[in-house]
């Protein structure tokens, strides 16, 4: 792994200009194609206007707090100095979808203060880049407002000057997999999808979104609204006012406390950001989201590894194994289900089965879920606290022999910790838990928060649940340990500043596939994540799914794609762990279409997102560091299309072997998704080739170094 931080170039330049109340303040990108406006009213109220290319893209947008005890943020406030700053830099991802990381932008800091008395203050930061903004407020220390403060609603509005055509999930407050809705932000409602059958959890209290939430204009406008640095402070979602083109902040709560966030002075909020591109390929290689983070605090972590990985997991969700000690759990209606016929998935043999598997085939890790007692109690159980202490395993299966066995193959066992959303337990356990971890040498480990958060009342993206998530990834960087968290608070670039935040659910994710009730995730499904959850940060999606019907284990369901698109998933869906999920006999069954897995690099020096559109297909090409070797997927919704590849990326002078698995003649994701035509073709720097894509299909290049 390389040095994790090298800064290349750092040029400030400072300038503090002192305003007259009324005076107006602006910052350009480095481009000069985005601008930022801000001001206060006549009655002194904060306010912004973005520009992108001389058109509003958000008009007067007001901005402010409401606190407990305490009056509103709302108005009479009065600039009282402001500065400006450029800010360049490169610095290097230790695993990511590049190595160079450039964070170029220029910064305008307002200080607001109260007209009167208490003459209270606070700052607005804007930083503005050429593919989006960034802006958060700072409390700085003060006599007149000291001390904790409780915030019962932040003010953070986007005024939008246009109908746009919106790819949104509600602004559920316990999870984010949900599916993906297209309308117009007119016509948004997501309180439709309140009660969703197969959530453990849900909570959609208002017509919110969850972010990212993906906007694309009329004229190519695209527009992406997010945060960054989400620290000790809760999830924002988007309040929907669909006859004003309106949306505004609207935090996460809790059913314990009357205010939605708890802070002691001073503090500065998380970012609120926006994409702002004129393509859709722009928004997927934007670094916004980083970049508004904090450089690296762990230093190296070189401990951790880039890896594929199998794993005991998706032959539960199969139904053809079970997570716990002799009983089954019908995932599709989360109750406690048939409690005979129980067949335990992680058990010594079966473990080692995925071990020789995986160390044939270029595969660095073997997940093992269900491992250790208290599935039992897992679903449907009030009382969970104390129900798993993730050190006891069941008694057929040997920890011990399985590591053991695992290192003499070269191959990790990635832990897994089903917390049941037991938080109490789980913090107390932490220590234990990853103590044994590391007197194993395992380094990875996939969490897991199923059901309504204990303590009751509090939400999963809630203040104290963000905190309790990066609580986590701090106490297991101490004990060397990356964390994979499923249903997890969404991505906000911590990765940057803790490197062990390696990958997270926070969507539907392939397991939908195997147990919803609702026919699954549809081939649009994923033409929208890149789009929008892939914007905040690594997805464990789980792709690689071969046996697309599996009529033998569940006839009402499937995935709904081809083969090839399977394969695709590698390239586009980024996670530095990424899984081959299927079971080893439908690989073993497969060998040819499985040699893409095989090849896929995990860790890149390079992405390129060759094309695409929202919502309907995307292309990427990314560059395996070490290697140089290119890996090319490109997948469509249910749409049948052309794709043209253009090779302008590669290396000149450079030959590659190459090959392509592409959809076969009449494939189809649900009649014919198994035909796969795999090819070796001839490119080099500059080719051209067009490939058809089957209505939910894809297509997967390999390009080795010669
Ligand atoms: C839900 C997770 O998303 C899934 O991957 C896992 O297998 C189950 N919980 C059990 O922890
Ligand atoms: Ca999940």
């Amino acid at each position: 792994m390389k040095t994790p931080l090298i800064t290349l170039l750092i040029a400030l330049v400072f300038c503090s200009c002192q305003s007259e109340d009324t005076q107006k303040t602006e910052v350009a990108s480095p481009n000069k194609n985005l601008v930022v406006d801000f001001d206060v009213n006549t009655e002194g109220r904060p306010y912004y206007v973005v520009k992108f290319n001389n058109k509003t893209v958000v008009d007067t947008s007001y901005l402010g707090f409401e606190f407990k005890d305490a009056p509103a943020f709302h108005k009479n406030f009065i600039i009282k100095n402001t500065s400006s700053s450029t800010f360049n830099e490169t610095w290097q991802m230790p695993w990511g979808e590049q190595l160079d990381v450039v964070n170029h932008y220029n910064e305008l800091k307002v200080e607001l203060q109260e007209k009167t008395s208490p003459e209270r203050f606070f700052n607005i930061v804007f930083k503005v880049y050429d593919d989006g903004i960034g802006f958060r407020y700072e409390f700085p220390k003060q006599a007149r407002l000291k001390g904790d403060i409780f915030i019962t609603e932040e003010h953070t509005e986007f005024n939008l000057t246009e109908d746009y055509n919106t790819f949104w999930i509600p602004g559920d407050w316990d999870i984010y997999e949900h599916l993906y809705n297209t309308t117009a932000l007119s016509e948004i409602n997501a309180l439709q999808f309140a009660n969703h059958k197969n959530l453990a959890q849900t909570y959609i209290p208002e017509n919110a979104v969850n972010t990212p939430v993906t906007m694309v204009g009329a004229d190519g406008t695209h527009l992406s609204f997010h945060e960054a640095a989400l620290v000790d402070y809760s999830g924002m979602t988007l309040k929907v006012d669909t006859e004003n083109l309106n949306l505004k902040s609207n935090l996460v709560g809790s059913e314990n406390t009357d205010y939605k966030v708890k802070r002691t002075m001073p503090f500065n909020t998380p970012w609120r950001t926006i994409h702002i591109t004129d393509n859709a390929p722009d928004l997927i290689e934007s670094n916004l989201i980083v970049n508004l983070n904090e450089p690296n605090k762990l230093g190296d972590v070189s401990w951790f590894k880039p890896m594929k990985y199998t794993g005991v997991w998706w032959e539960m969700h199969l139904g053809k194994s079970s997570w716990d000690y002799g009983m089954t759990q019908d995932m599709s209606t989360w109750t406690d289900g048939d409690k005979s016929n129980g067949t335990h998935g992680a058990n010594t043999e079966n473990v080692k089965r995925f071990i020789d598997f995986s160390a044939k085939n270029n595969i660095g890790g073997v997940l093992v879920e269900g491992w250790n007692t208290g599935w039992e109690h897992w679903i449907g159980f009030e009382d969970r606290e104390g129900v798993f202490d993730f050190v006891t395993t069941y008694p057929d299966y040997d920890i011990d022999e399985v590591v053991r066995y695992g290192k003499e193959k070269g191959v990790d066992i990635i832990m897994h910790h089903e917390t049941s959303a037991a938080t109490e337990t789980y913090t107390k356990q932490q220590d234990t838990a990853f103590a044994l971890m590391q007197k194993y040498g395992m380094h990875t480990v996939k969490t897991g928060y199923v059901g309504k958060i204990l303590p009751k009342g509090e939400y999963h993206h809630g203040q104290y649940m963000v905190n309790h998530y990066n609580n986590t990834v701090i106490k297991a960087a101490k004990y060397e340990v990356a964390i994979n968290a499923h249903e997890p608070i969404k991505a906000t670039g911590l990765r940057r500043t803790y490197p062990n935040t390696i990958s997270r659910e926070g969507l539907r994710g392939q397991e939908f596939n195997a147990w919803a009730t609702d026919g699954g995730n549809p081939p649009e499904h994923l033409p929208i994540v890149a789009f929008t959850r892939m914007l905040s940060g690594p997805i464990d999606f789980t792709p690689g799914i071969f046996n697309i019907k599996f009529d033998e284990f569940k006839k009402d369901n499937q995935v709904n794609t081809t083969i090839a698109q399977q394969l695709a998933l590698y390239v586009v869906i980024y996670s530095p762990v990424q899984m081959a999920a299927d079971l080893v006999e439908h690989y073993e069954a497969n060998p040819e279409p499985f040699q893409f897995i095989k090849d896929v690099g995990v860790d890149w020096e390079t992405t390129k997102v060759l094309n695409g559109v929202v919502g309907d297909y995307v292309t990427i090409a990314r560059k395996e560091r070490e290697t140089g070797n290119w890996f090319v997927g490109g997948i469509t919704d249910e749409k049948a299309r052309d794709i043209d590849v253009v090779f302008d990326f590669l290396d000149a002078d450079q030959t590659y072997e190459v090959i392509i698995y592409k959809d076969g003649e009449n494939a189809h994701w649900d009649n014919n998704p198994l035909a796969i035509t795999i090819e070796k073709i001839e490119v080099s720097k500059g080719s051209k080739i067009n490939v058809k894509l089957a209505e939910g299909g894809g297509f997967a290049i390999s390009l080795i170094k010669k």
